[in-house]
């Protein structure tokens, strides 16, 4: 899949990744998390949608896979390069994300955030996400994690 999204980044693509790919997701990976994923948990999911942000390299990716058993699609991962942060990369890589699973049977799309990370919690709420369930003990608990969901038949956040 490629998905053009020249008007809103300038020179950006999205597509899937390939195999050769996973040394420099990895690498963003390590920055981005400090690996909590391993190269064998990445070549798994290429099958799945994969979808990565290439300008001459790749400077971010998502994971989103669907589940067939709920009938919802699963956010797994994103994760931008630092360098390359505060880009609307990571809302490009969303919304891409986001239009391929409308192509599928799903009705809704979930995630799950840390508490902590205020910044990707805006991002997943500028594009329709809202917070259904909290776990852990208090908002301020640094282990504690939102579940966020967004109905698939949203489209005025899908540019
Ligand atoms: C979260 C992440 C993917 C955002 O990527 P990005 O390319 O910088 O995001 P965008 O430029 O598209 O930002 C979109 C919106 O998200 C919000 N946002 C993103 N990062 C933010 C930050 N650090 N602080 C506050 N708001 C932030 C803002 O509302 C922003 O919109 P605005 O620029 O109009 O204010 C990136 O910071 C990252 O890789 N973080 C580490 C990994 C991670 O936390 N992933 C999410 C795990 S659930």
């Amino acid at each position: 899949m490629s998905v053009d999204l020249a008007a809103a980044l300038p020179a950006g693509e999205i597509r899937r990744a390939r195999e050769e790919d996973l040394e420099r997701i990895l690498e963003i990976e390590q920055l981005a998390f400090g690996q909590q994923w391993d190269y064998y948990q990445f070549k798994a999911s290429l099958d799945d949608i994969f979808l990565v942000y290439v300008d001459q390299e790749i400077v971010g990716f998502i994971v989103a896979c669907c589940c067939s058993v709920s009938q919802r699609g699963l956010i797994l991962r994103l994760a931008v390069h630092p360098e390359q942060r505060g880009k609307g990369i990571g809302t490009a890589l969303l919304q891409a994300a986001l239009k391929e699973l409308q192509k599928k049977e799903l009705t809704d799309v979930e995630l799950d955030v840390e508490v902590v990370k205020r910044g990707a919690r805006k991002l997943y709420e500028k594009v329709g996400f809202r917070v259904v369930q909290v776990y852990g003990l208090s908002e301020d608990e640094d282990d504690s994690f939102f579940i966020m969901r967004r109905p698939l038949c949203l489209e005025e956040n899908i540019v």
